[in-house]
Parts: structure tokens; C-alpha cells; sequence
């Protein structure tokens, strides 16, 4: 296997589209990656041939629906190293996995046991323990965040203690890149009895993920930031967590039997799946995978850094551009400030030069406080973007620069 950007750039349409006469040099994949015509192909032809309701009929076309979504959970599970596709729920995205558990096992949880967070999550791993917080009385607690970016580990050690229930934390920072020791969290926490839920969003576009390795109880992620569409994404549970746990949806296909008076529950992971799941969206993510595993990730990886140090290394000279988050092994994300200038106007000044930057708190904003600052720009890096891209980029941003001294 190899990696050559302009065989991968040409299964992407979009990327031809011209932005403000320019060509479009698109650096928001960390926001929502574009779709490879082959996911959107694989949408298109199960509805034009094989579609119907899942898991309701016994005509052919539902039976063949229902293979496809399956076969997609199947390649959910063998993309993350996950034991039993029954530990792969279809949510609707991170965000809402991470309100499942919450939810559910966060149901259990009793006034003044402890949920540790860290000061660089993003707001769907922590507005869904706020609401515990309000309902169960438990106690939130954040681990610091160091200058460089980096998590400060003896900090969130510390917090860890015998009323810890849950330990949840991103795998990546979607502000800083930051790649934080999960496996090492994971151990912290089991250590105390707690359970881990790793918020794998941006993650999993970059790394390869090992579920069970990582002795991970929770991973959750979405498949729009994973060149599959939106609408779909993922709650991996190991599989005596997800049994243990109670439906925090009711409706149709998550029952085994309902009378007037009593309903039993199917088995995960059709327990936590009411009503009628996004069908395409999962087969569009099945093919977004197979896509990706017929790629080399680690040349990939190298190539997306490797466009990250180019912009870093033609930017370290500027003493009027600021980054956040250099920790040591970060992946290709880079959120920043212009001296003088508010991130959305950088972006909207990035734009005229047909380059798409993301601007504002990424759903972050602890983090922005953390770091002193009300918002930034972010150039995130994917396997489609060249380094003339990078090098258009940095040259728009030494334009926008000189509108603002
Ligand atoms: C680290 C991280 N967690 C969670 C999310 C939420 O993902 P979604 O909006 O797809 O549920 C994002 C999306 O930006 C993210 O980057």
C-alpha cells in the first residue's frame, strides 16, 4: 500500500469546487472531513436497490437492509479491535453516546460520587455531567491542563479517589491536537474502581484504535469527521457494561416483550437502538471505513504532520501569531491567534483566499479560559490536503496579517 494525496484528492469531489474564484484549500476536517465518493456511492446505491426498514421485516429488500446496517457494525467492530459486534451502538454521534452513558450508567451514580473531566474537552463531554450533576448531585471534577497543551497526569491522578465513578476524557484535543495517554488514564482509573469513557472524535480519524488494548469501558465518535456522513456515530461498550446498563430511549426495536403492564429489554446493542436507526448514514460509514483500511494510516499520519510542520516551521518567525497547544506528539491541528485580530475575522479573511478555517471556542470554552483567550482560528490537516495547500495557507495568513498592523 501506498499513499499518493493526488490518487486520494481525486476520489474526493468537492475538493475541485473554487471558493471566491480561488481553489477551494479546505483546513476544517477536524470540524466535519469530506466524504469520499465511494461513501456517498454506497448511500446512494442501497437506496436505489437495497432499502427498507431494519430488523422489522421478512421481505427480501428488509433482509438485505438489515445485512447492510449489520455488516456495518461489523466493520465498526473490526475497526476498532472490539470483541463482539454487539458492544458497537449506532448513536446518532459522540454526542449523543456520551449523553447515553451519562444517562444510563450516570443514572446509578449517588449524590457526591465523583465524574473526572479534564479542562480540555470539548462541551459534549461535559454539558452531559453537568446535567448529572443537577439531577444525581454528583460532584465534577477537571484536570488541569499544562502551558505546553499537554494533560497534566499527576493532576488528574490526584483527583481520582475512592468516590470516582467515571473517568472521561478525549483521546485527542480537537483545540491543541494534544494525543493524551489514554491507556495509562485507563489504568488509573480502573485502579480505583472507576469506569472510562474516551471521547475518540478526532482520534480515530488519525490512530489506530484498539479497544481492547486501551481496556477502554466507553469510546465514542462520529462519522463525520471520519469521511463518512453526518448523522451517524458510534458508542463502543465493553459488553458487561452495556448489559448492566438500563435503555435510556424507549421505542420500538429495543423491547423483547411489552404488555400494558411490563416491558423486558432486548440485548445490547439493540437495547440502546429505539426507533428506526439512520440506516444509509450507517452503510455510508461502513464504506468510510473499508475505504480507510484499504489506505496505509501510517503513512497518512505522516503525511497530515508533515503538512502541520511545514505551515509551523514557515510560521515560527511571526511574532504576531500565537499557537495553542505544542505539546510533544501532537496530531496535525493547529489552533492559533493573530495579534490584533479576532479569530473570526482571520477566518472570514482566510476565506476570500478560498482557504475554509474554523474560528470561534471549537466548543471548548474552559479551555479558551484556560488559555486566556475568548477564541481562536484552526487549521485542522487531513489525508486529502497537499503542501502547496499548507503553503497557500500560511501565505493568506501573512495577507490577513498585514490588513491588520
Ligand atoms: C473531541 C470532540 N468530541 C466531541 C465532538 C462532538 O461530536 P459530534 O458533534 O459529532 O457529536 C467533537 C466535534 O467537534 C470533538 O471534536
Amino acid at each position: 500500500m501506498s499513499f499518493d494525496v493526488q490518487a486520494i484528492r481525486a476520489q474526493f469531489p468537492i475538493l475541485e469546487r473554487r471558493v471566491n474564484g480561488r481553489p477551494l484549500v479546505y483546513l476544517d476536517s477536524a470540524a466535519s472531513a469530506q466524504k469520499p465518493a465511494v461513501v456517498m456511492e454506497a448511500m446512494t446505491a442501497a437506496s436505489r436497490t437495497a432499502y427498507a426498514n431494519v430488523h422489522r421485516g421478512l421481505h427480501t429488500l428488509a433482509n438485505e437492509t438489515t445485512d447492510a446496517y449489520e455488516a456495518a457494525r461489523e466493520s465498526v467492530r473490526r475497526f476498532i479491535g472490539a470483541a463482539s459486534a454487539s458492544e458497537i451502538v449506532f448513536t446518532k454521534g459522540a454526542t449523543e453516546g456520551i449523553n447515553l452513558v451519562a444517562a444510563s450508567l450516570g443514572g446509578t451514580f449517588a449524590p457526591g460520587d465523583e465524574v473526572v473531566l479534564t479542562e480540555m474537552e470539548h462541551h459534549a463531554n461535559i454539558v452531559p455531567w453537568h446535567f448529572l450533576r443537577a439531577s444525581r448531585g454528583v460532584v465534577l471534577r477537571f484536570a488541569p491542563v499544562l502551558d505546553d497543551g499537554r494533560l497534566d497526569l499527576a493532576g488528574l491522578a490526584a483527583l481520582i479517589g475512592p468516590r470516582t465513578r467515571m473517568v472521561a476524557v478525549s483521546h485527542m484535543s480537537n483545540v491543541l491536537g494534544t494525543i493524551n495517554p489514554v491507556a495509562e488514564i485507563v489504568a488509573l482509573a480502573h485502579a480505583a474502581g472507576a469506569a472510562v469513557l474516551i471521547d475518540g472524535c478526532q482520534a480515530v480519524v488519525h490512530l489506530d484504535i484498539d479497544v481492547q488494548a486501551l481496556d477502554a469501558d466507553f469510546y465514542v465518535f462520529s462519522g463525520h469527521k471520519l469521511y463518512g456522513p453526518t448523522g451517524i456515530g458510534v458508542l463502543y461498550g465493553k459488553a458487561e457494561r452495556l448489559a448492566a446498563m438500563a435503555p435510556w430511549q424507549g421505542g420500538g426495536e429495543m423491547i423483547d416483550t411489552v404488555t400494558l403492564d411490563e416491558i423486558t429489554f432486548a440485548d445490547p446493542p439493540h437495547r440502546f437502538e429505539a426507533g428506526t436507526p439512520a440506516i444509509l448514514e450507517a452503510i455510508g460509514l461502513g464504506a468510510a471505513i473499508a475505504w480507510l483500511e484499504g489506505l496505509d494510516r501510517a503513512a497518512i499520519q505522516a503525511h497530515e504532520h508533515a503538512l502541520y510542520a511545514r505551515a509551523r516551521e514557515r510560521l515560527a518567525g511571526a511574532n504576531w501569531f500565537t499557537e495553542l497547544g505544542t505539546a510533544p506528539g501532537k496530531g496535525a491541528i493547529m489552533a492559533f491567534n493573530v495579534e490584533g485580530a479576532h479569530a473570526h475575522d482571520v477566518a472570514q479573511l482566510l476565506d476570500r483566499y478560498g482557504v475554509a478555517v474554523r474560528a470561534g471556542t471549537h466548543c471548548a470554552e474552559p479551555l479558551m479560559r484556560r488559555f486566556g483567550v475568548s477564541s481562536s482560528a484552526r487549521a485542522s490537516f487531513a489525508l486529502y490536503n497537499t503542501v502547496e495547500e499548507a503553503d497557500m495557507f500560511v501565505d493568506a495568513l501573512t495577507k490577513t496579517r498585514t490588513f491588520f498592523s
